[in-house]
């Protein structure tokens, strides 16, 4: 491996203080930079460098465009009161898409040199980490396969990114929640599958029933188990939790789950905040007999861009199914409350998962001064 990033542009702040003014709608705005590290089996890890965000000069042939052989990941970065920045638990992102990268066959990114290039790009962009409540520095990880051929076979030659995104909330509907449509014909995932690989092609083969349950007139999908339809299992890029008989549950992980870190963190912190918490099977009947009959109060997503959403509105067929009373209940409020105070950095980070940025070292070869323009 040899890398550190070599940098080859500044951040403009007059850029992010213009675009930091306008509305955030999740992924449309980005900073100026992107990092940037090529690998082949010749020379492994190398060419690093954060470059301005712009067009990728790839072959037409590139085999991420026909097989899809792509991972990705979704993080952020929080500004504190303080003016400090500080990335979310980045070493679980890290290592999951190296768990992505074995399903999908491209090569691990050693965790340090993710570490090293996020944490240097977003040094590099302070100016773009938005303030204020809801707000953050989406991080967009991703790994592409750029062989230009042909043949369905591993890539040989791949392109690691770091996008970064200054974002509000995900989802446009108000704070008395969204309203989810179980798919209970196509699948998202399959035991076996990829399933638990942070792959496009999962988001993919989630769009159509995205679509028709938009149509219908909810703001997301929530799909069952491949096998009987029957269990529930995860929306198109977010964790379903539901609070039943009082404890905060959520669907195991097994192959066909993302180990999403909101969820695991929520499952976590739930104890530390007097709640029980369980990893379980949720069949689709249960849920919706226990919805009728107020055995479930609550349900909510749980995901790096979505946070800890409210559900209000649960379609299932012609049926809709109220979910407890209107906005976010109790224990969605206090774990969503407890884990984006640690996030923002006005709760005490019990866990220590907030990894500050600009207080690690981020590789020998890194530009020790920070450019002006990089200042907010
Ligand atoms: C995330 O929550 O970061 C995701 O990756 C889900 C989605 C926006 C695709």
């Amino acid at each position: 491996m040899s890398t550190s990033l070599r940098v080859t542009a500044w951040s403009d702040a007059a850029r992010a203080r213009a675009a930091l003014a306008g509305p955030l709608p999740f992924g449309k705005v980005f900073a100026d930079l992107m990092a940037r590290i090529q690998h082949d089996a010749e020379h492994g890890w190398h060419d690093g460098a954060i470059v301005p965000f712009g067009p990728l000069a790839l072959s037409p042939a590139a085999k991420v465009l026909h097989y899809g052989q792509e991972i990705f990941e979704g993080q952020k970065a929080y500004a504190w009161p303080d003016g400090r920045v500080a990335l979310f638990r980045p070493e679980l992102n890290a290592r999951r898409l190296n768990q992505s990268a074995r399903r999908m066959v491209m090569p691990e990114v050693p965790e340090a040199l993710q570490l090293e290039a996020l944490e240097l790009l977003v040094d590099l962009v302070r100016a773009w980490v938005p303030r204020g409540p809801g707000t953050a520095l989406y991080l967009r990880p991703a790994l592409l396969g750029i062989d230009p051929t042909l043949g369905v076979a591993p890539s040989a030659s791949h392109l690691y990114l770091v996008l970064a995104a200054p974002v509000g909330g995900y989802f446009q509907a108000g704070a008395g929640g969204i309203a989810v449509r179980v798919e209970e014909r196509e699948v998202r995932a399959y035991p076996g599958g990829v399933g638990a690989a942070k792959t496009g092609g999962n988001y993919a083969a989630g769009l159509r029933a995205q679509q028709r349950a938009k149509a219908a007139g909810f703001d997301q999908v929530l799909f069952l188990d491949g096998r009987e339809h029957r269990l529930l299992e995860e929306m198109n890029g977010m964790n379903v939790f539901a609070v039943l008989d009082g404890v905060v549950c959520t669907p195991p992980l097994g192959d066909t789950v993302l180990d999403g870190v909101t969820r695991r963190s929520l499952l976590e912190l739930a104890p530390a905040l007097g709640l029980r918490a369980e990893e379980r099977e949720l069949p689709l009947d249960e849920l919706v007999a226990g919805l009728r009959r107020g055995r479930v109060s609550e349900l909510f997503t749980s995901g790096t861009g979505a946070g800890l959403t409210a559900v209000s509105l649960l379609g299932v067929g012609e049926e809709r199914v109220p979910v407890g009373p209107s906005g976010p209940g109790p224990v969605t409020r206090l774990l969503g409350e407890e884990l984006s105070g640690i996030q923002q950095g006005l709760r005490p980070d019990r866990f220590g998962w907030m990894r500050e940025v600009g207080a690690h070292p981020v590789g020998a070869d890194a530009p020790a001064p920070r450019p002006r323009s990089a200042r907010a």
